[in-house]
């Protein structure tokens, strides 16, 4: 008998951990994860370089197509043959995929892609703002993590002593904020808690205790 598989969502606000998430549960059940948020910061990264103006949508757009891209096998990023892996992490990075998450078209021709990816495989996991609603509006089983922006800062701050970079906590927490408001807050596809989405506070929740609430809600969904 052919194994079940489900296709997994989840939103959250930046720095919830959904990537970690996601990684813990496609490493658990053999699952394929996409975040939608690296194309947002690869077509940020490719407008910043190349000094594009970030309010001009048709510009940014043009700039960048899906052949540039390629995902490695260990998750590396290359762009155009530029491993990019790390530098889309930088927080001007994400800061400016927060400003140009707000065009329609480039969000349009992002969706596409995924949506494409997603139809080939049983048992995909797909992350961002909008995973839920939007990219994956069918998906078995969808997720919102929250944690107040304090935790995010914190654990930000956390992870960047780990990766030997040093970073201000009040700064981290200041650019969380704003990229809450802007995700919140943009007239398309907003982050929101979706219908049908299980709501998970890991505020004061452990890695460990996080991916085990997730675990049992996948598993019941397998049964
Ligand atoms: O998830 P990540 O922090 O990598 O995403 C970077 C930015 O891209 C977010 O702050 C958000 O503005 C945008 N984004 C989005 N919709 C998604 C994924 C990311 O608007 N589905």
């Amino acid at each position: 008998m052919k194994e079940k598989r489900v296709n997994i969502a989840i939103d959250g606000p930046s720095g919830v951990g959904k990537t970690v998430m996601a990684n813990m549960i496609a490493k658990k059940f053999n699952y394929k994860f996409l975040s939608s948020g690296n194309f947002y910061r690869i077509i940020a990264y490719n407008a910043l370089k190349n000094n594009i103006d970030l309010t001009n949508e048709a510009l940014i757009n043009e700039a960048w197509k899906f052949e540039d891209i390629k995902i490695l096998d260990d998750d590396s990023i290359l762009f155009k043959n530029e491993d990019i892996t790390k530098k889309i992490r930088e927080d001007k990075i994400s800061r400016s995929a927060s400003i140009i998450a707000k065009f329609p078209l480039i969000r349009q021709k992002i969706n596409k892609f995924i949506q494409e990816y997603a139809k080939k495989f049983r048992g995909v996991i797909i992350d961002g703002r909008d995973a839920t609603y939007r990219i994956l509006p069918e998906a078995d089983v969808k997720f919102f993590l929250y944690a107040n922006p304090e935790v995010r800062a914190k654990r930000r701050v956390n992870q960047d002593k780990e990766m030997g970079i040093e970073s201000n906590y009040e700064e981290v927490l200041k650019s969380i904020k704003i990229r809450d408001y802007e995700d919140m807050n943009r007239a398309v596809d907003p982050l929101k808690v979706s219908e049908g989405s299980v709501m998970i506070d890991t505020s004061n929740m452990t890695v460990q205790e996080n991916f085990e609430a997730m675990y049992k809600i996948i598993l019941k969904e397998l049964e």
